[in-house]
């Protein structure tokens, strides 16, 4: 397990938590090997029965790291990223997360497959993918216009446009907003509570209430990897890139 990756099982809750707090948290390729290696654990041991994920009390994530992007980019499904979006996205245990300070990108589209959501009043979401020369993944590009509508999808997945943590419990990406010292502890509570029902009746239930959008989900974590993958080698993505590597702003004039 990557030490940026830390997880821990307690009272039937397997605890994941994001520990890179020099780069914001930001998703390494090795940090998504371990994420899904931690989902996969948590669903084979029997005494897990609810994940909750978070990062600390000032930090939920910067994303995917940007550097990696440019120098180990995602060769195919079986990338890590993708082996954890897909681990998140069929996970038959509930999914907790506790969200503090950036969440961007992928740090908000993955709350998209979790079952409740709670963010400190210091969350701040946002969806840069078009600035970056990426398009929308995690089948963000489905289920965002699913929640809040297209023109409002738009505005965030288009613009990039950032919302805060009474925005995202508006739009029903969050379940309520908590002060930030009592965060964790509040979604550890709540993953305890879970934990204390019917194990089988709380999968099944699960189960049910995400089986509607099961194809729709696989068929946009497909297209959209394919899209983002093709965008990464593009000049249009290198540049924004090494713009955010080398502190200046992004010159898209040229293309
Ligand atoms: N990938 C790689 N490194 C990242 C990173 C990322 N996604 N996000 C932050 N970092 C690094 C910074 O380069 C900086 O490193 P340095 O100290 O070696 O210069 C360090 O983390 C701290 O980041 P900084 O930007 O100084 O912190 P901040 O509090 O001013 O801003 C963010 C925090 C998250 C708003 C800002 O870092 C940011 O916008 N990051 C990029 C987010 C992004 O575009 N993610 C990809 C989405 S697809």
């Amino acid at each position: 397990m990557s030490a940026q990756i830390v997880c821990d099982t307690q009272d039937h809750v397997a605890l994941i938590q994001l520990q890179r707090p020099e780069k914001k948290n930001a998703l390494s390729t090795a940090m998504y090997a371990a994420l899904a290696d931690a989902f996969a654990a948590a669903q084979a041991d029997t005494s897990v029965r609810v994940i909750l994920i978070q990062g600390s009390a000032t930090c939920f994530t910067a994303g995917n790291d940007l550097q990696d992007f440019l120098q180990q980019p995602p060769a195919g499904e079986s990338a890590p990223v993708f082996r954890f979006l897909q681990a998140i996205a069929t996970a038959q245990l509930p999914v907790v997360a506790a969200v503090a300070g950036p969440a961007v990108g992928i740090g908000t589209t993955m709350l998209l497959h979790c079952d409740l959501v709670y963010a400190a009043a210091n969350a701040r979401f946002q969806l840069p993918f078009v600035s970056l020369g990426l398009v929308p993944e995690a089948a963000s590009s489905v289920l965002f216009p699913a929640l809040i509508g297209y023109q409002r999808a738009a505005e965030y997945l288009l613009l990039g446009q950032p919302f805060d943590a009474h925005q995202a419990q508006h739009m029903g990406l969050v379940n309520a907003v908590i002060d930030a010292e009592g965060l964790l502890a509040h979604a550890m509570r709540v993953a305890r509570q879970l934990a204390a029902l019917p194990p089988g009746a709380l999968r099944a239930s699960k189960n049910l209430l995400k089986r509607a959008q099961h194809t729709l989900v696989q068929d946009a974590l497909h297209s959209e990897g394919a899209e983002f993958r093709a965008r990464l080698a593009m000049p249009e993505a290198h540049e924004a890139l090494r713009a955010f590597m080398e502190k200046r702003p992004a010159d898209f004039s040229r293309f």
